[in-house]
């Protein structure tokens, strides 16, 4: 077993709710008979207990838990035990106000639903602490309990009195003094200077909400009080005597939090994938979910686990479209594609009745083993059954994606160019996607991760330039690296504050040019970029003004569309130094550099003045990963398939997964093996292929 991993197999499983079934000891029996069927070989237990645990304050009761885990264990399954603070019992709602949480408007909550608990509150926390060290007390040395899940989904804010305590003195500890405050928040404008921290506030709707250096600090305090509450269920679990790692459930592109600092509080990573199959372009869904995985794994950079996804289809979007023949499989695969070490459901049995009776499980209402879905988990349990020698091996990528949660926060709440929709997530998806039809594996990091082990990094709409990260990006391409910046980077520090001076700031040198105005484009208007040559057009910060050939020598090599659409923000630069690739085609700045590259060191720096439509991103990274000698995982992959690969130092295993219904084939390569999948290398609809090769 690797050290890295929690189990010596990959994990087959999902949330199981035993609780909701103690009257009926023979639906035990028969959960145990169908996940043996299915090779489900752990649960996720206890995630929403707490009423049965602890049915009154100080009276537990966790026989029927021990009771289970025994059962199971005696069966070959383990457990990844769960605290409940996700969602609390009445009495406790009851018996102490002050742990239901205040929206921003000031307004208590009423008991009801979950995950919606103030996390300062000194009574939940101190109820937290009692039943998760009881937990702990009865269940740390359990051999069959492999991890802590703590809690379920983090999320959201409380604006009681105590959490905006909490807050003050947060801030207290980060500025000092006031008047540092003053001047992150830049509180001279609309005479909002604070003469004491004692007058601070959280953001409202009925005070302030476009103070944008309150808005950004609340955001942080947010998912600092969540590390801390994180931080005291883990002490309670120690406490108790448990030394098994722990994790918490991440969500799909989750702005709530930054998980970059939630990540580092856990021992392992794992996330919740419900992606909308089926509801409009599935190789584009897989490449989002794939960007979620490579998300998840980079935190840590190590394997993380697939914590739920659903075996049949969901209830809670507007729309549960039925998982395609294969889909489960597939979209089980790619999770292990990406390192993950698990597949786990929600839920492995349907409860009868609230708000999730209609959601998928693995075993349904009807109870039996003839359905589609249940054999659709068992031929994935066969399947993950027979790849264990992948568990713990990683991903080796010499490309990334920056996407940063601060800055990205700080963006999408400033009154800027285009309040209507900057599109950010979708810019970091086309820079991704590109790279992954590039051939490549990538890493998605956040702006202060190292760049050292990477040959290109993109880093669209990199708004703000904490500290650091400039001589960052600058060393990175100083020593060879490949930089892609966009639109929209470099424009404020930490604090939220403009930069001063020619932006993006610091970095200008390097990317050999200045911002100097963005347009904003309504929607469904568009810009066009094209290539000089065709624009008639040859910079003379391009040429050496010998007409044609300079405009073919400025593309570096680079086979670039002719033309392609572009919208949403269209940024005007000033080449200092940068060549230009391709020119705006229409409006007052038609002509004006819309891509640029720039020498610096050893690298080159790109420039992508706007947001551009996928087929040129697509073009672009295919052309720069050529030119950086990184050639692609597999070659010619057949439309609507993608690969990926692990390696375990000695083997590296490809997987390509085909995202459609008709069937393809992809080229096996020489002294290549078919690990799983069809042996002459055809995919049917929804369907993958793993092949083994020598590790480079
Ligand atoms: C989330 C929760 C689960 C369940 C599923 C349903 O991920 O963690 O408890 O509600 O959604 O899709
Ligand atoms: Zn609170």
């Amino acid at each position: 077993m690797n050290n890295q991993t929690i189990f010596p197999s990959l994990i087959h499983g999902g949330d199981y709710n035993p609780d909701q079934w103690l009257d009926r000891p023979d639906i035990l029996e028969e959960d145990i008979r169908m996940m043996k069927k299915a090779k489900i070989n752990c649960v996720s237990l206890a995630i929403f207990a707490w009423s049965t645990l602890e049915p009154e304050e100080g009276k537990f009761n966790l026989q029927w838990l021990h009771d289970v885990v025994d059962r199971l264990y005696e069966n070959g399954i383990y457990v990844i035990m769960a605290t409940p603070s996700g969602a609390r019992p009445r009495w406790l709602a009851q018996k102490y106000p002050e742990v239901l949480r205040v929206n921003a408007r000031r307004e208590r909550m009423l008991f009801g639903e979950r995950h919606n608990h103030c996390y300062t509150s000194p009574a939940y926390r101190e109820k937290v602490r009692i039943i998760d060290r009881k937990l702990a007390e009865e269940f740390a040395s359990h051999p069959a309990v492999i991890l802590w899940h703590i809690s379920n989904e983090f999320g959201g804010d409380c604006h009681c009195p105590l959490c905006q305590e909490a807050f003050r003195s947060w801030l207290k500890d980060r500025y000092g003094s006031i008047d540092k405050l003053n001047h992150a928040w830049w509180t001279a404008f609309w005479s909002h200077t604070y003469n004491d921290f004692s007058q601070i506030e959280s953001p409202s709707p009925l005070g302030d909400s476009s103070l944008h250096g309150l808005s950004l600090d609340w955001m942080r305090f947010v998912t600092a009080q969540t590390a801390d509450f994180i931080r005291v269920e883990k002490q309670a679990l120690k406490d108790g005597g448990a030394l098994q790692p722990v994790t918490t459930n991440l969500m799909r592109d989750f702005t709530g939090l930054d998980y970059s600092v939630i990540s580092k509080e856990i021992d392992i990573v794992s996330w919740d994938n419900y992606p909308f199959w089926h509801t409009g372009s599935d190789i584009e869904i897989a490449y989002e979910t794939a960007l979620q995985h490579d998300l998840m794994r980079s935190y840590r950079q190590k394997p993380f686990l697939m914590m739920e996804s659903s075996p049949s289809s969901m209830n809670w979007p507007p729309l549960s479209r039925l998982r395609r023949p294969g889909t489960v499989p597939l979209t089980s695969m790619q999770a292990i594609a990406h390192g993950s070490d698990s597949v786990q459901y929600f839920q492995i049995r349907q409860s009868r009745g609230s708000s999730e009776k209609f959601h998928g499980a693995v075993i349904d209402h009807y109870g039996g083993e003839d359905t589609r879905v249940f054999s659709e988990i068992c031929r994935t349990g066969e399947d993950l059954a027979s790849l264990s020698v992948l568990t713990g091996s990683r991903v080796d990528a010499k490309a990334a994606v920056i996407t940063d949660m601060e800055s990205r926060w700080a963006m999408e709440a400033a009154a800027g160019p285009r309040n209507m929709g900057l599109h950010y997530y979708e810019a970091v998806q086309k820079s991704y996607r590109a790279l992954r039809e590039a051939g490549l594996n990538v890493d998605v990091i956040d702006s202060s991760a190292p760049l050292d082990s990477y040959k290109i990094v993109a880093a669209p709409m990199l708004y703000m330039y904490k500290e650091g990260v400039p001589d960052r990006l600058r060393s990175f391409v100083r020593q060879g690296g490949i930089l892609i910046q966009t639109y929209w980077s470099g424009i404020v520090d930490e604090s939220d504050l403009c930069f001063e001076g020619a932006t993006p700031h610091d970095l200008t040198d390097v990317l050999g040019l200045r911002f100097e105005e963005i347009d904003a484009l309504p929607d469904g208007v568009t810009n066009r970029f094209v290539r000089i040559k065709d624009a008639g057009i040859c910079s003379d910060t391009v040429s050496d003004n010998s007409g044609e050939n300079s405009c073919e020598n400025a593309e570096g090599g680079l086979a670039l569309p002719e033309s392609c659409a572009c919208e949403y923000l269209c940024e005007l630069v000033k080449p200092e130094g940068a060549k230009v690739l391709m020119v705006y085609g229409d409006d007052f700045y038609a002509g004006h550099p819309a891509l640029t590259v720039n020498r610096f060191g050893e690298g080159a720096a790109y420039y992508v003045a706007a947001d551009a439509e996928q087929a040129f991103y697509t073009c672009l990274y295919r052309e720069i990963a050529r030119k950086a000698g990184l050639s692609p995982l597999l070659e010619d992959l057949p439309d609507n398939t993608c690969a990926a690969s692990r390696t375990d130092g000695q083997y590296e295993y490809v997987f390509a997964g085909h995202y459609a219904p008709d069937c393809v084939q992809i080229k096996v390569p020489q002294g290549a093996e078919i690990l799983c999948g069809n042996k002459d290398g055809i995919l049917d609809g929804y369907s993958y292929i793993i092949l083994r090769r020598i590790s480079s």
